[in-house]
């Protein structure tokens, strides 16, 4: 087994300018092949709401959900940083909920700590949670919990005001203290601005390649979502087209009677079917009865 991802693991990868690998994931055995491909931290998003449940945002998603994945997710990873997300009104209605809730990804699922989306209006929510000693990543520039504020899933920071506003957030929520911090698309230069005045690491999804570390949700690099592709997508795998092949292959097999093949089959034991065929001559069949009516 692989040595166990932990902070200090973290920031000394961060410290020697090697990249951090995260991915998200819902499920144990997608977890199994994250943990043998060693990513370094596994984050259990409330996007699991959309790739997985079908709904068109992340906001039916609630706590109870969000544990059952997490306690999958790390029975797949042992060694993996597992995170937490907060998923919607479970921190932003008092730091009270917020500590309860974090704390049960901690003691229900065995997470190393939580992610929560927002600036600087919820550092006494990162503070209150880090002092319960639980571990939080900040969630900046796209916030898909906000989609009704931002008016879609559109890239942030894009002017310099803007910008401006996510780089202070930054620094405020590391100041609160945050271990590490998630930038979700906003140009490659604030990316860059954030990671060049961070002291934790930064962690891009769509926040270009200057920062310490990329996460893709792993249904869209695997090509198994297709109900849209972000731009900071890069597919690669085609799940559906593999998936949807082997559907109509065993349809196909089915209606031609290729499927099941002998190979599929139970064989009887050694001289029990002789055996079987003299007990069933001798109890006569419903339809024999019938007929002699
Ligand atoms: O839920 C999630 O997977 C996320 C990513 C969009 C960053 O928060």
């Amino acid at each position: 087994m692989r040595e166990k991802v932990t902070i200090p693991y973290l920031l000394d990868k961060r410290a020697r300018g090697e990249p951090i690998t995260m991915l998200t994931c819902y499920d144990y055995p997608m977890a199994l092949l994250q943990e043998k491909a060693q990513i370094d931290i596994i984050l259990v998003g409330d996007s699991v709401g959309m790739t997985v449940y079908g709904y068109p945002s992340t906001l039916p998603v609630t706590m109870d959900m969000m544990i059952g994945h997490a306690q999958a997710v790390r029975r797949g990873a042992p060694g993996a940083f597992l995170i937490g997300d907060m998923p919607y009104l479970s921190y932003q209605v008092s730091v009270e909920e917020a500590v309860r809730n974090a704390g049960r990804f901690m003691r229900e699922a065995a997470c190393d700590g939580v992610k929560l989306e927002g600036g600087r209006a919820f550092a006494p929510v990162v503070r209150a949670l880090t002092a319960a000693g639980i571990p939080v990543m900040g969630h900046l520039g796209l916030t898909p919990q906000s989609l009704a504020m931002l008016g879609g899933f559109r890239a942030q920071g894009r002017d310099a005001a803007a910008a401006a506003r996510v780089v202070e957030d930054a620094a405020v929520l590391e100041e609160a203290g945050a271990f590490a911090i998630l930038l979700e698309a906003v140009p490659p230069e604030v990316g860059r601005e954030v990671t060049r005045r961070a002291g934790i690491p930064i962690i891009s999804i769509g926040a270009g390649p200057h920062c310490d570390g990329q996460l893709l949700i792993v249904h869209d690099m695997l090509g198994f979502f297709e109900a849209f592709t972000p731009r900071f997508v890069k597919k690669y795998a085609d799940l559906n087209g593999l998936i949807l092949e082997a559907f109509r292959a065993y349809l196909e097999d089915v209606r031609q009677g290729r499927f099941p093949g002998p190979e599929h089959c139970y064989p009887m034991k050694q001289g029990e079917l002789e055996k079987l065929h003299e007990l069933l001559a001798a109890s006569p069949s419903p339809q024999k009865e019938e007929k002699r009516k």
